[in-house]
């Protein structure tokens, strides 16, 4: 058991696949769980924590969204000690097949996201002592992976904007550390046509996807004070590749 005891943690796209597997592990260890997400169901997952459990339907893209987030954050549980900037989209397509409105999605929820949760994360986080952000990124963002250049390059950002947001909040009391899964069993997933997914899955040296559950393990262990000297970390989590 990690001691969540009394931290307050935010789950973004929480509603689904790894989100909500990390917002259930938080919750058994223990913390009070905001989860956030454009899809309703977050509110289920919420309601089952019971009075530790919060919804707030969110748009990770919309910085209006990320100030009433950190309200009702404050009003119900009174402080943030967690961000997990987990929410993300992919759509696979080439460089030459990727049009504007494409790249903008990429970029508003897997980039713009993550920057505008850290900034408002932290302005809360200083005031109360510190915490923990963990971005969600991938191995994408570690290997050339074709066929993905939007989201890839989205994710090579957060990865780069992980360890420039780790060194200015060193001394704040603020770890700011990111993971890159490989290929886990989400409906993500479902984005990529059969025969990607076979090529995909036969690069993986054990031979089988990652679980919600392995990530989500990954990630409380991250936030809690048992990583407390980490920050700017890149952690992979993909059955060996690499
Ligand atoms: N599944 C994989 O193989 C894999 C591999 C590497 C990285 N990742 C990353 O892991 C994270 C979680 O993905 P997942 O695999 O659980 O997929 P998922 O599709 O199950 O979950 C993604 C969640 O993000 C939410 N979301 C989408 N747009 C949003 C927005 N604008 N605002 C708020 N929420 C939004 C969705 O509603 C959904 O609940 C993502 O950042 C993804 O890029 C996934």
């Amino acid at each position: 058991m990690r001691n969540m005891q009394g931290k307050v943690v935010i789950v973004t796209g929480a509603a689904s696949g790894q989100g909500a597997a990390e917002a259930k592990l938080f919750a058994e260890h223990g913390a009070k769980v905001v989860v956030t997400d454009i899809d309703e169901r977050g509110e289920d997952i919420a309601a089952s924590f019971g009075s530790s459990g919060h919804f707030v339907r969110h748009d990770v893209g919309d910085e209006g969204g990320w100030a009433e987030v950190m309200r009702q954050t404050l009003d119900r549980f009174e402080r943030i000690d967690v961000l997990v900037n987990n929410a993300g989209v992919f759509k696979p397509a080439t460089l030459m097949e990727t049009d504007v409105t494409l790249w903008q999605l990429h970029y508003r929820v897997n980039q713009l996201g993550v920057f505008l949760g850290m900034r408002a994360a932290s302005e809360v986080m200083v005031k109360t002592g510190g915490g923990a952000i963990i971005n969600v990124c991938s191995n994408a963002a570690l290997n050339n992976v074709p066929g993905m250049f939007a989201y890839a390059s989205t994710k090579w950002a957060v990865r780069g904007m992980t360890k420039l947001a780790a060194s200015e909040f060193a001394t704040l009391g603020i770890r700011v550390n990111s993971i890159y899964p490989g290929i886990i069993d989400t409906p993500m997933l479902g984005q990529n046509s059969a025969e990607q997914l076979t090529h995909y899955k036969s690069m993986i040296p054990m031979q089988r996807l990652g679980t919600p559950d392995e990530v989500a393990r990954l990630v409380l262990f991250l936030a809690s004070d048992d990583a407390s000297y980490i920050t700017g970390g890149e952690v992979t989590i993909d059955g060996g590749i690499g």
